[in-house]
């Protein structure tokens, strides 16, 4: 199939909508990452997302809605607790997916036969038009390959999905950067699924306690269920062997510039680049610029690969605070948790 390449006018939106209520699959902007959408409430459809981007059918989908009254319209969902209320009302639209126990009207297909679903209403202004021309929530994925890092420009859908997908409409490079934090109000607290651009302190703010999954930071434990079945599998690896340092910026420099030559790159920071002469790098923004960080990183996973030679790109451990903590969380899974201590070795 050829994949048409749409862009943010009205005349390309409606056309998005069309495919949309047609069954198809089109490549959407949000402000945190590209989405591959389609009709949640079509079965058939939501099953083609599923086929496109290689993705094991049990793993559930987030449901993307244009105003909250769309949650009742649809029948998304069972109820809409208090503490959801709350939520939607300081981050919504915004990078949140609220997990509320799910209604009659989503298939199978959508929820990976949990109980539950997840639901967004993001910001993106060419979102939310489509959503409502399609008439329809739409469920969307990353539109990435299952596996490889997500997609923050229609470039990098291109790159994973030219062929396999109906449309992309270019909305622009993606504001936030990494896929929304994940909460469900499915748990007696409040809990933290995967971390985002509202922050766990955010949260707080607004319920009180809120408790972030072990997942989030920590490798699954072996035998143990995933809360959210997506935090299971590796994730959002470049084709190169990422490898974190837990250090400090000085051991940082000294150790990769030891190391530096054919087949090695750096993730680092503006600071970090003239010291690095002589080592290919690649900086995530200005040192503790978290929004900065998570704004590049995808992109920097992609550049790295675009060297074309690298086999091991090194990373320094970021910091847990604020949106630091979704930065952390994906580079811990591209580096499939293998962190080198040198302040303890
Ligand atoms: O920012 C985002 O959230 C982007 C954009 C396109 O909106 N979407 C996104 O979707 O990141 P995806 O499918 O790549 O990630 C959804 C995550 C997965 O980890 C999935 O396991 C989890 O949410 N999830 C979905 N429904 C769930 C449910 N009912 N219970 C627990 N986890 C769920
Ligand atoms: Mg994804």
């Amino acid at each position: 199939m050829t994949t048409e390449y749409l862009r943010d006018t009205p005349a390309d939106i409606e056309r998005a909508a069309e495919i949309l209520r047609g069954g198809g699959l089109v490549g959407i902007p949000t402000e945190t990452v590209y989405g591959l959408a389609a009709n949640a409430l079509n079965g058939e459809a939501v099953a083609g997302i599923f086929r496109a981007k290689g993705r094991p059918m049990d793993n559930p989908l987030i449901v993307h809605i244009a105003e909250i009254d769309d949650i009742q319209r649809f029948s998304l969902a069972r109820e809409i607790p208090d503490a959801a209320r709350e939520l939607a009302k300081r981050f919504w639209p915004g990078p949140l997916t609220i997990i509320l126990r799910k209604g009659d009207a989503i298939p199978d297909e959508v929820s990976a036969g949990l109980d539950t679903v997840a639901i967004r209403l993001p910001a993106h202004p060419a979102a939310r038009r489509i959503i409502r021309e399609a008439g329809t929530p739409l469920a969307a994925p990353s539109a990435n390959l299952s596996g490889s890092p997500s997609p923050t420009t229609a470039a990098h859908v291109m790159n994973d999905l030219n062929g396999k997908i109906d449309a992309v409409l270019d909305g622009g490079a993606c504001d936030v950067g990494v896929e929304s934090t994940v909460i469900t109000l499915a748990t007696d607290i409040p809990t933290v699924l995967r971390p985002g651009g509202v922050t766990v302190e955010q949260l707080r703010g607004a319920l009180g306690e809120v408790a972030v999954d072990s997942a989030v930071l920590h490798k699954l434990e072996e035998g143990r269920a995933a809360a959210s079945p997506g935090m299971k599998y590796k994730h959002y690896a470049p084709k190169a062997n990422v490898v974190l340092l837990k250090c400090t910026d000085e051991e940082f420099i000294g150790y990769v510039s030891e190391r530096g030559g054919r087949g090695v790159a750096a993730l680092c920071c503006d600071e970090d680049v003239e010291a690095l002469r002589g080592v290919k790098t690649v900086s995530l923004g200005k040192r503790g610029d978290y929004e900065a960080q998570a704004h590049n990183l995808f992109d920097s996973l992609r550049r790295v690969d675009g060297y074309g030679d690298v086999v091991t790109v090194y990373a320094r451990l970021p910091h847990t605070d604020g949106v630091g903590m979704a930065v952390y969380n994906r580079l811990i899974r591209a580096a499939g948790f293998e962190v080198i201590d040198l302040e303890n070795s």
